[in-house]
């Protein structure tokens, strides 16, 4: 029996242990003891509990309240403990998901104890070190000895930082969630305003990362495209990071951008299979707007997720008002092909198995 300690803190991270700790718990449970800790990165409920109940995640064994903070107050006091754990439980493994502030301090943590780092998500890069993503990854992958990939693009970025042992192609994680979880939603209840979950011509929003919130002029040239759109309507589960900026910053949407609080998993994935198409500065958004078939507008300079670009059927705007007009009126209307490119939703069953 070997066992796992999973460092999760973020929003986008309980939807990658969902599918993971589901398997270990369920079907692995001979093989594996996996030891669940929250960060606390991410509280709100719907955040974060919304999340653990309707995935059916379990309940964590650790929850360290850690909270929002400066990126060093965070990430130090998330290092301090999660190494207590670690010296106390010593596992066979530590294993964390993609790029926040969660990631990079379980994988030093346990870097520094020479306790083997599993990165769920290695090797995406956007080349854009002012992303604190961007530096949380390289980082994450540079400590870490098994470096789960999700596409072939992240296997060739990690040759080029020199990094080849212990790296795999496994798939992306979040197609197993996306296809587990869609097969629940005829059966369970949705929480979304009345007049939204009857809506069947309207486009989704997404907009949350630091590099356009935190930009006074990239964000107002956001809101004002938005706002020109009167012809759309457009629904927006507003991050609370952007809640927070726009206060600061006095900007409002007009009425045809209905603003709703962040929603759970599965009145996400019903938004994302209803809508005419997406507009984010989300990293996992924008693959599951691919998973569902949905032109995708990204509001960001690069992505990670360059397939998308690639296979035609999304598109980068940065934060620029025409851009995203222009978009929005033509692009958004074309009908795309969306071949495979993010394995076979088996991602799950394959990190174990490896690891076995
Ligand atoms: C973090 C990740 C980002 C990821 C996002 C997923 C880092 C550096 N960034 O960004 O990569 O895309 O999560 O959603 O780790 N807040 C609340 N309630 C909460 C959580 C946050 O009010 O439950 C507010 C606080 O004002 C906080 C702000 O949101 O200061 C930002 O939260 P933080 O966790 O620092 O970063 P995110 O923007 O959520
Ligand atoms: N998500 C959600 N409710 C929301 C917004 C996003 O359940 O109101 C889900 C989304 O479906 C995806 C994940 O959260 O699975 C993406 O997280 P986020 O956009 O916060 O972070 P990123 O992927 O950019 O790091």
């Amino acid at each position: 029996m070997k066992t796992i300690l999973t460092v999760i803190g973020a929003r986008p991270q309980f939807v990658k242990a969902a599918v993971l700790s589901r398997l270990i718990r369920h079907k692995y449970s001979k093989e594996f003891k996996e030891i669940l800790v929250h960060t606390g990165q991410h509280y709100d409920k719907n955040m974060s509990d919304i999340f653990f109940k309707e995935m059916e995640i379990p309940e964590p064994d650790y929850n360290l309240n850690i909270g929002s903070g400066s990126h060093g107050m965070m990430t130090g006091k998330m290092l301090e403990a999660i190494e207590g754990l670690l010296l106390e439980h010593r596992p066979d493994y530590l294993l964390v998901y993609g790029d926040t502030n969660s990631t990079l301090a379980g994988a030093l943590a346990a870097s520094k104890l020479h306790i083997p780092v599993i990165h769920v998500e290695a090797g995406l890069r956007s080349f854009n070190m002012h992303m604190p993503e961007e530096q949380n990854r390289i980082v994450a992958d540079h400590l870490s000895t098994h470096l789960l990939c999700p596409t072939e693009t992240a296997i060739s970025n990690l040759k080029k930082e020199g990094l080849t042992k212990g790296v795999e192609n496994i798939g992306d994680i979040m197609l197993d969630a996306s296809l587990f979880y869609r097969k629940k939603l005829e059966h369970s209840m949705s929480f979304l305003p009345e007049e939204i979950r009857n809506m069947d011509d309207f486009f989704l929003i997404t907009l949350h990362r630091a590099e356009n919130t935190d930009d006074k002029e990239r964000l107002t040239s956001i809101v004002s495209a938005l706002n020109s759109l009167e012809a759309y309507t457009g629904v927006l589960p507003l991050h609370p990071r952007t809640k927070k900026m726009l206060s600061k910053w006095g900007l409002y949407f007009k009425d045809h951008i209905k603003v709703i609080a962040p929603v759970g998993y599965l009145d996400m994935i019903r938004l994302e299979s209803s809508c005419n198409f997406i507009l984010t500065d989300s990293g996992g958004v924008q693959k599951e707007a691919y998973f569902f078939g949905k032109p995708c507008i990204t509001m960001r300079n690069q992505t990670e997720w360059v397939e998308t670009i690639e296979a035609g059927c999304n598109i980068l705007t940065g934060a620029d008002q025409n851009k995203i007009l222009s978009a929005i009126n033509n692009f958004s209307k074309q009908k795309f092909e969306y071949p495979s490119l993010y394995g076979k939703g088996d991602t799950g069953e394959r990190i174990l198995k490896l690891l076995l």
